[in-house]
C-alpha cells in the first residue's frame, strides 16, 4: 500500500509572530480558514483508499493540536491516524527512518512511503496526485523518488537536482546530482545553467529501499532508530495509533536531513517533475504572493484601511490595521505581537524569533 508520511517539526521563525515555537508553521491558518496542516492531510488522503493509514512524525508537544486537525478535516474517520511522537527534534533522516521502521512493522518491507512536509502549499491537487502515481511507480522499481521543481530564483534554502537518464516517457529520471544548499554563487550558476531542479521536499520510496540505503549511506541513523522503535504501536482511546519515541534512545540519532544524509550520497535516487503550484511559503513575502492584489499592488488578509499605501502585505488576526502614505511593508497584527517590516527584509524577520528566543 502506499503510506503518507507527514513530517511537522519545524516552527518557521521567518513568519514570526504567526508562526512561533508554541505555533508553529503547519497550524497557521490561511486566508481560506484551513490550517497548512489540515490541507496536507487532505492532500495525504487523496492518496488512499478508504481505511488507509496516514502517519504523522511530530513533536509530542503537538500531538493533541495535530490530532484536532486531522478532526476538522474529519478524514480521521475513514483512515487510520498513526502519531510517532519525538520528545525533541532529531530533523528529517531520524524522523523518517522511525516511520520507514514503523510502517515495516504495520504494513511490511514493499510499503511505498510518500513523505511530505506539513507546512507546504500545493495547488492543483489533481496534478499533484499524477505526480504522486509516476512517483509511487518507479519506487516500485526502488528508487528514492525525489519531486523537481523549476526554479524561478537562486534560493539558497532549497535543494538542487540535476537529472540524468530518462526512466520513461512522462519525464521520470535518474539523479546524476543532488546538492543540498548550495551558497550563493552557485545557487546562481545552477540557475544559468537551466537545467537543474529544486527538490520540493516531497520523497517517495518503498520501505525497503529506505532501509537499505539507510544501512549503506547513514547507518547511524538507521541504528539509532533501530534501538527506538521497537516499543509496539497502542491505540489511543480514539483508536488513533500511538507510538512515543523514547527520549533517552531517540536522541541518540544524529541531527541531519534526509538531503544530506541520502539523497546527495544515493546512486538510487531519480526525480519525477513537479506540474503542480508548490510553494514552501518560506517568508511573509511567499504568503503575500499567493494572495490577489489591489490596484496598489496591496494585499491584505483581515482588515484594512489604506490611504496613499503602495506594495505592502496586512495580515491581522482581529483588529482593524490602518495606513497612510508608506510603501513596501509588511504589517502582521496579532493578539500579542505587532510586526512592521520593510517588504526588502522578509528573510530577515527569522533573526526577530530567535533573539526573542535568546532573551526569555
Ligand atoms: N517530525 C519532524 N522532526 N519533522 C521535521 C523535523 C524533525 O526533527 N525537522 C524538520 N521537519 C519537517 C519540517 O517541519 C518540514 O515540514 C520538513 O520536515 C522539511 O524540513 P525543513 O526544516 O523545512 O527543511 P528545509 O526547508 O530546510 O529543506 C528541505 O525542504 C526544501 C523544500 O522546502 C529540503 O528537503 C530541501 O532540499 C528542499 O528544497
Ligand atoms: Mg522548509
Amino acid at each position: 500500500p502506499i503510506v503518507p508520511v507527514i513530517l511537522s517539526g519545524g516552527a518557521g521563525t521567518r513568519l514570526w509572530p504567526v508562526s512561533r515555537e508554541g505555533h508553529p508553521k503547519p497550524f497557521m491558518r490561511l486566508p481560506d480558514g484551513k490550517t497548512l496542516l489540515c490541507k496536507t492531510y487532505e492532500r495525504a488522503a487523496a492518496l488512499l483508499p478508504a481505511g488507509g493509514t496516514i502517519v504523522t512524525v511530530t513533536n509530542r508537544e503537538h500531538y493533541f493540536a495535530s490530532k484536532d486537525q486531522l478532526a476538522e478535516t474529519r478524514l480521521d474517520r475513514h483512515h487510520q491516524a498513526h502519531f510517532l511522537l519525538e520528545p525533541e527534534g532529531r530533523n528529517t533522516a531520524a524522523a523518517v527512518a522511525h516511520a520507514a521502521l514503523a510502517v515495516n512493522a504495520t504494513h511490511g518491507p514493499d510499503s511505498v512511503l510518500v513523505v511530505m512536509a506539513a507546512d507546504h502549499l500545493i495547488n492543483n491537487e489533481a496534478a499533484f496526485r499524477q505526480a504522486m502515481e509516476h512517483a509511487a511507480g518507479l519506487a516500485r522499481d526502488g528508487f528514492l523518488v525525489t519531486c523537481g521543481v523549476p526554479p524561478t530564483h537562486p534560493e539558497t534554502g532549497f535543494g538542487y537536482i540535476q537529472g540524468g537518464e530518462p526512466l520513461d516517457d512522462q519525464g521520470g529520471r535518474r539523479v546524476l546530482r543532488f546538492v543540498e544548499k548550495p551558497d550563493r554563487e552557485t545557487a546562481e550558476r545552477y540557475l544559468q545553467q537551466g537545467d537543474l531542479l529544486w527538490n520540493a521536499g516531497i520523497f517517495c520510496f518503498k520501505v525497503e529501499a529506505l532501509l537499505e540505503e539507510l544501512r549503506q549511506h547513514a547507518p547511524e541513523v538507521l541504528e539509532a532508530a533501530e534501538h527506538c522503535i521497537n516499543l509496539s504501536p497502542a491505540h489511543d482511546s480514539a483508536g488513533v495509533l500511538l507510538q512515543e519515541l523514547h527520549t533517552e534512545s531517540f536522541t541518540q540519532s544524529p541531527d541531519i536531513s534526509i538531503d544530506y544524509a541520502l539523497m546527495e550520497r544515493s546512486e538510487r535516487v531519480a526525480v519525477v517533475p513537479a506540474r503542480f503550484d508548490w510553494s514552501d511559503i518560506g517568508s511573509w513575502n511567499a504568503l503575500a504572493d499567493l494572495i490577489p492584489a489591489d490596484g496598489q499592488q496591496n494585499r491584505v488578509v483581515g482588515d484594512a484601511v489604506m490611504e496613499d499605501t503602495s506594495n505592502t502585505f496586512i495580515l491581522s488576526d482581529d483588529r482593524l490595521v490602518a495606513t497612510v502614505g508608506v510603501d513596501n511593508l509588511i504589517i502582521v497584527d496579532t493578539s500579542d505581537a505587532v510586526l512592521v517590516a520593510s517588504a526588502d527584509r522578509a528573510q530577515d524577520i527569522g533573526r526577530i524569533a530567535k533573539r526573542l528566543k535568546h532573551e526569555q
